[in-house]
């Protein structure tokens, strides 16, 4: 099972009291582990992190040194990748439907990666990036995944020959295809099933004159949590398995963005309210919905959370700071009885948490400490 990163107690309480709470305290060193266990169990494949998990500069910089590429979604991505000495090789515009800022921005920046679905797309790519390279993304059916992406993006495989006409007519460079399986895919099934797709596109391709050379397994791998229990390692060599047996001599490319941030931020927040409604304990926090806490509406994500209690246990609701009455996180959740002040750890809260925080109601979003710059505490912590 993967290591991830959780404070212990001591340094849990060292670091709310020099820092304040909501805290996010992110260690690199879980990032660089996280983006080495895939590059080792998938060498070869170049893996482009999803800045929209996590966009936090020390973090990207850091992926940026060990040697990462970059999927974008937006202008906003692109141009500060650009702006952080990231090549513009290194980046693809993943975003199947790109806005007129996007595409000016990858033109401004050097971009020439591109992904599309669908045929308007073909001409605003082809007249802001005059034989620029385009995968074709590839709808994939996968019931399982926590975050279904397939509503939304991706041409059905019958339309696949049509589109890479098209694109080539416009003097694109139709380098090859791409999907996302859903974001926290569990098994290695729905790649599995969609790399055969691909390849059935692929060959069908090739007798129309194409060279297909890159393929895009795009994002999905989940975060390894304890309650899910997965076993990343066998579901990435079913895939290395997949991939080396129809496309062997294919350009690979990933776009993990869960599996690299997931696992490497805590949220350290602070009880600051407690009432009993209807005969309910509630539980008021100092980060909420509209914080760090965004993952449970954006991504569907039920976080654990640590007490440092032991003992009896019993369902509580979990409120956030607004005066917002949908700011409620949880309902009916386990935990040891609570006091205002205690101080509550958040484990793996890295991905899709911060990235989508807001300020609402005036309440900052939660400070990011990186965790391997804090020597002297840690060595205190130990
Ligand atoms: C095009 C694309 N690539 C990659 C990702 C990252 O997915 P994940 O965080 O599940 O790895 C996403 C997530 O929405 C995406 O839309």
């Amino acid at each position: 099972m993967q290591s991830f990163f959780k404070l212990t107690r001591p340094a849990t309480e060292s670091l709310a009291a020099e820092y304040g709470t909501p805290l996010l305290v992110l260690s690199l060193e879980q990032v660089k582990d996280n983006y080495r266990f895939l590059t080792e169990r998938l060498p070869g494949v170049k893996v482009h992190y999803a800045v929209k998990a996590n966009p936090e500069r020390r973090l990207v910089a850091a992926l940026a040194a060990a040697g990462s590429y970059f999927d974008a979604a937006s202008d906003g991505e692109m141009l500060d990748l650009a702006a952080m000495g990231v090549a513009p090789d290194r980046i693809i515009y993943a975003n199947p439907i790109k806005t007129a800022g996007g595409l000016a921005a990858a033109s401004r920046t050097g971009v020439r990666k591109f992904t599309f679905d669908s045929e308007n797309e073909i001409g605003r790519i082809a007249r802001a990036i005059p034989g620029g390279t385009v995968l074709l993304r590839i709808r994939v059916d996968n019931t399982q995944a926590l975050v279904d992406l397939n509503k939304k993006f991706g041409a059905p495989p019958e339309d696949a020959l049509r589109l890479l006409r098209l694109a080539r007519e416009q003097g694109l460079d139709a380098g090859g295809l791409c999907f996302h399986v859903g974001s926290q895919s569990t098994s290695a099934k729905a790649y599995t099933e969609a790399i055969k797709v691909c390849r059935r596109i692929a060959d069908a391709a090739a007798s129309d004159g194409f060279a297909l050379r890159i393929l895009d397994i795009g994002g999905g791998f989940p975060i390894p949590t304890p309650q899910e229990n997965v076993d990343v390692a066998a579901m990435l060599a079913e895939i290395r398995g997949a991939l080396a047996a129809r496309f062997p001599a294919a350009e690979v490319w990933c776009e993990p963005g869960r599996f690299i941030c997931g696992t490497a931020v805590n949220l350290i927040t602070r009880v600051i309210g407690s009432q009993t409604r209807n005969n309910q304990q509630w539980y008021f926090l100092d980060e909420g919905l509209y914080g760090t806490f965004s993952g449970v509406v954006f991504d569907h994500w039920d976080f654990a959370l640590e007490t440092f209690k032991g003992g009896r246990q019993i369902a509580a609701t979990f409120a956030g700071p607004s005066c917002d009455s949908f700011d409620v996180m949880f309902r009916d959740k386990l935990t040891a009885p609570l006091v205002v002040d205690d101080l509550i750890l958040v484990p793996n809260c890295g991905a899709y948490t911060s990235a989508s925080a807001t300020t609402f109601n005036g309440f900052a979003k939660a400070a990011v400490v990186v965790w391997e710059e804090l020597t002297a505490l840690r060595a205190a912590a130990v």
